[in-house]
């Protein structure tokens, strides 16, 4: 492991805070991860299952967590489970949790290996009536790949098939919505490796680099300050590719003249960041890139102090999108009177501004929590306006990370700049 872990307390406190939402005589059942193959025989990096991570604190692959909080039996009311190590493991794997790490990491104090499972998922499973597992319910979550969790719903139904089974997902969205500070603290450490990463960039860029070679500035700077590296796939985009949201192939030489749109976040013991910043590959903004600079900042600000506890994520992006409309006629992209007779369903600042403002954040870079309802403290949110100009070549988007306080919001790129003068000055130096 090479973050700083979470003190125990918090998992404890999170199963805790679990307990409270089941029903009497109910088991939730959480599994790890699978190590992704790719092909022969390579595998992609091991990224732990979030609920287990978020109850257990357990970063290893082959990891169950059983909860059961009325179990009769005291000790049995959580039970993890971990893989046995042995020589074979030992020399080509090098060293797995003990029983005893485990138990520090997590503060369950009933640890078991592996293959003792069955056994005791069927004592519980007597004594049980709901079963609450869990399922990938993300809005934009991909079905193709069968999870561990998912082969396990069909096998557990099968043998038991009289159990009354339930989603875990909504309890989790609430749960993990609303951070405790150990989780800040992880995020706040993300966003100052982010921070490193960028100073840097700033230093490195112009005309003539290539966009990889800007990932290459931001990875060197994120690893050797503890992350695992990126949080998601970075976005490195000059010129026209400004312009393409998820665009990947970071492959372009970058020309003076042109913006490079970059959206790259550290992770930092699996929690993220998320920032966006366009910059000028030749550290000076003609007028034309920092007007709309100016007005994608300005809306950003006003979406800052629009968020806050009450705040309605999707009537918070109709908001947006009125002074989004104002801008744009500001930029001449669009015309007054035709925003005033248009669909409503299909407003014309789509145009150019064609996702959302913001999004929950925390072990998932999207992470799960509610949209329908109210704001409140402690959530954490990106706000990430941007405005794409095609027939110009010119996007640019700015995202930085909120925690949602109640007197006010907390920036945890407060320290990484953004006005344009700085950027500039910076570039400059
Ligand atoms: N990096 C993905 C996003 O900004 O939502
Ligand atoms: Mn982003
Ligand atoms: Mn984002």
């Amino acid at each position: 492991m090479r973050y700083t872990a979470i003190n125990r307390s918090f998992y404890i406190k999170n199963r805790e805070k679990l307990a409270k939402e089941l029903k009497p005589r109910s088991l939730a059942i959480f599994h790890s991860n699978d190590l992704m193959p790719t092909n022969a025989d390579g595998t992609m990096k091991f990224r732990q299952n979030n609920d287990l991570f978020y109850f257990s604190g357990i970063d290893q692959e082959e990891t169950v967590l059983l909860i059961c909080p009325d179990f009769p039996n005291e000790a049995m009311r959580e039970i993890l489970f971990v893989r046995e190590t042995n020589e074979h493991i030992a020399i080509w794997e090098g060293n797995k949790l003990t029983k005893t790490e485990a138990v520090e990491i997590s503060g369950v104090n009933q640890i078991k290996w592996t293959s003792d499972y069955e056994g005791m998922l069927s004592q519980l499973m007597v004594y049980c009536d709901h079963v609450f597992l869990h399922t990938n319910e993300h809005r934009g979550a991909s079905k193709e790949v069968e999870t561990r969790n998912a082969r396990f719903i069909k096998r557990i139904r099968e043998v038991f098939p009289l159990h009354n089974y339930q989603r875990i997902a909504p309890i989790m969205e609430g749960l993990r919505a609303v951070k405790e500070q150990d989780e800040i603290n992880q995020m706040q450490r993300a966003c100052d490796i982010t921070e490193k990463g960028f100073r840097r960039v700033l230093r490195f860029v112009k005309p003539g680099v290539k966009e990889y070679e800007i990932e290459a500035e931001f990875i060197h700077e994120f690893l050797r300050n503890g992350s695992r590296g990126f949080a998601y796939e970075p976005i490195i985009g000059s010129g026209e590719n400004s312009c393409v949201l998820h665009y990947l192939e970071n492959n372009k030489i970058c020309n003076s003249g042109e913006l490079i749109l970059m959206d790259v976040g550290a992770e930092y013991g699996n929690y993220n960041a998320d920032m966006t910043r366009t910059i000028p590959v030749n550290g000076r903004f003609n007028p034309r890139q920092k007007a709309v600079y100016e007005a994608v900042l300005r809306l950003k600000k006003e979406a800052v102090s629009m968020l806050r506890p009450g705040t309605v994520i999707q009537e918070y992006q109709k908001e947006v999108g009125k002074i989004m409309e104002s801008e744009l006629i500001g930029l001449g992209l669009l015309d007054r009177k035709e925003v005033r007779n248009q669909d409503p369903f299909n407003p014309l600042y789509r145009k150019y501004f064609m996702h959302g403002t913001s999004h929950h954040l925390g072990l998932d870079v999207h992470d799960i929590g509610p949209v329908y309802e109210p704001i409140k403290p402690g959530m954490v949110f990106t706000v990430e306006p941007g405005i794409y100009i095609r027939e110009e070549k010119i996007g640019i988007r700015l995202e930085n990370n909120y925690v949602i306080g109640q007197e006010e919001n907390l920036d945890l790129m407060g320290n990484i700049p953004i006005e344009l003068e700085e950027i500039e000055e910076l570039m400059n130096a």
